[in-house]
């Protein structure tokens, strides 16, 4: 690879997880410290970082074509950074196939993107594909500007191995970042204008960790620490698992005002032979009980959750177990995907994968149903007046975007500023969004 110039402007295309926006908007930080700007919109940006997702799909594919298409005006190619899932999977074989990448960094290893920068600058390619545990976030530079809603990954990586998901591979076992650290950066987003703050990790209720007098605690006591900083108002996690949901979690909804009503806990199918294919530690059963405790603690609770269809050996029952479970729990909102097979998992080769047609069909029959159920809990929303944090302005002139204590989207008209916190009385709904009329300006 020749030398180049340095690049003067960049721009960070991410894909997927929360946990990748964290991670692109830490990587941008650093190009940001290095003078690099981010390339205005519809412009050629000098250094491209492609922050790819694996969970799903032919990922690595998409990622050869972006890489193909990738291109100036002038028809040079960009610096271009592979990051990411995918390059922690496909490291190597990326390096050996797509000659123009000259940078592969792993989610464990960005914090060295500006010294591989300077390498592709004089012209050597590197990949990095280390995983030690918390070297990164203390090599990060402080954060100074945030969103009205923010990220905070607290908890990355993940011990469960449930055998459809590539995860424990690409993000390495669970680890949880010291507490110090976690109310450090905390602090630092709501210096820089965050509102909102949502704690991340592939299972963020497995964090632990020591409190400033050096008690263990879970992820509830790190909420309700946070819950003391005057300026946050407002908290959310996500994303749960049913194993690690402990009482103080249960116990935080009903208790802290500031936690916002909402919980994403996934299930993956209402089946228990299935669940017990996928390795998931919990039933049908077990999982509507612990949902019942959270709506005990906080009636108001929207509950939202992920699922996969056409998991190997599913069948017409397994899956009609997966509509019940559905009826029965009655979500604000969820994800549902088709179950697609990762090369490295215990489920890839397992007997008895399902026709895709028949993947289809019941994705069709469980989108219909969530969607129904979405629309329901939206027109049940409607005549209540919330507060809602002001996120961005509308696509109209003086509209604004904001999101509802229940993480609806709520659209109005008003001069508010973005940031603000503002009641609003949720008027009309639609299957993806409310909208709203200003009642008044509140400060909590
Ligand atoms: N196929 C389909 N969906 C998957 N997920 C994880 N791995 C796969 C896979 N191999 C889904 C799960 C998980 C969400 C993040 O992605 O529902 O909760
Ligand atoms: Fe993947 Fe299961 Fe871990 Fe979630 S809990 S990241 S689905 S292995």
């Amino acid at each position: 690879m020749r030398a180049t110039s340095p690049p003067k402007t960049y721009r960070v295309k991410s894909f997927g997880c929360q946990m990748n926006v964290y991670d692109g908007e830490r990587m941008a930080e650093l190009l940001a410290d290095r003078g690099i700007v981010p390339a205005p919109e519809g412009e050629d940006a000098d250094l491209v970082v492609l922050n790819t997702c694996h969970i799903r799909e032919k990922a690595a594919e998409k990622v050869y074509s972006d890489i193909g298409r990738l291109r100036k005006a002038d028809g040079s190619k960009p610096l271009i950074a592979v990051a990411g899932c995918v390059a922690q999977a496909e490291g190597e074989e990326i390096m050996a196939r797509a000659p123009s990448v000259s940078m592969v960094v792993g989610p464990q290893a960005y914090h060295r993107l500006p010294e591989m920068l300077d390498k592709a600058v004089a012209g050597e390619r590197t990949t990095d594909t280390d995983m030690p545990p918390i070297a990164k976030f203390d090599a990060l530079p402080a954060r100074r500007r945030a969103a009205p809603s923010a990220f905070l990954t607290v908890q990355e990586g993940c011990d469960k191995f449930c055998t459809y998901c590539v995860v424990p591979y690409t993000r390495g076992a669970e680890i949880s970042r010291p507490f110090a650290d976690l109310l450090a950066e905390a602090e630092r987003l709501v210096a820089g204008g965050a509102r909102e703050i949502t704690l991340l990790g592939q299972n963020v209720n497995a964090w632990t960790g020591e409190d400033h007098k050096g008690r263990a605690i879970g992820l509830d006591g790190l909420i309700r620490e946070l819950a003391t900083l005057p300026d946050l108002a407002r908290i959310r996690y996500t994303t749960s698992h049913p194993m690690d949901v402990t009482d103080g979690l249960i116990a935080a909804h009903g208790e802290i005002d500031k936690l916002m009503p909402f919980l994403h806990l996934p299930v993956q199918s209402g089946s228990d032979p299935i669940l017990k294919a996928m390795n998931r530690s919990h039933d049908a059963d077990g999982y509507l009980r612990l949902l019942e405790r959270f709506r005990a603690a906080r009636p108001d609770i929207a509950l939202s959750g992920d699922f996969i269809v056409g998991f190997p050996g599913e069948s017409e029952a397994d899956f009609e177990a997966t509509m019940q479970l559905v009826d029965a729990v009655g979500y604000a909102q969820a994800f549902s995907f088709k179950y697609s097979p990762r090369p490295g998992t215990p489920a890839a080769t397992m007997a008895d994968q399902v026709a895709p047609e028949v993947m289809d069909e019941r994705l069709q029959r469980l989108q219909a149903a969530l969607n129904r159920d979405q629309m329901a809990f939206n027109q049940a929303s409607v005549g209540k007046t919330c507060p809602v944090l002001v996120e961005r302005k509308g696509k109209k002139p003086g509209q604004l975007l904001g999101k509802s204590p229940w993480l609806q989207s709520v659209w109005f008209d008003s001069d508010v500023s973005i940031g603000e916190i503002v009641e609003v009385e949720l008027a009309e709904a639609g299957p993806n969004s409310m909208a709203g009329r200003v009642r008044a300006s509140a400060t909590t």
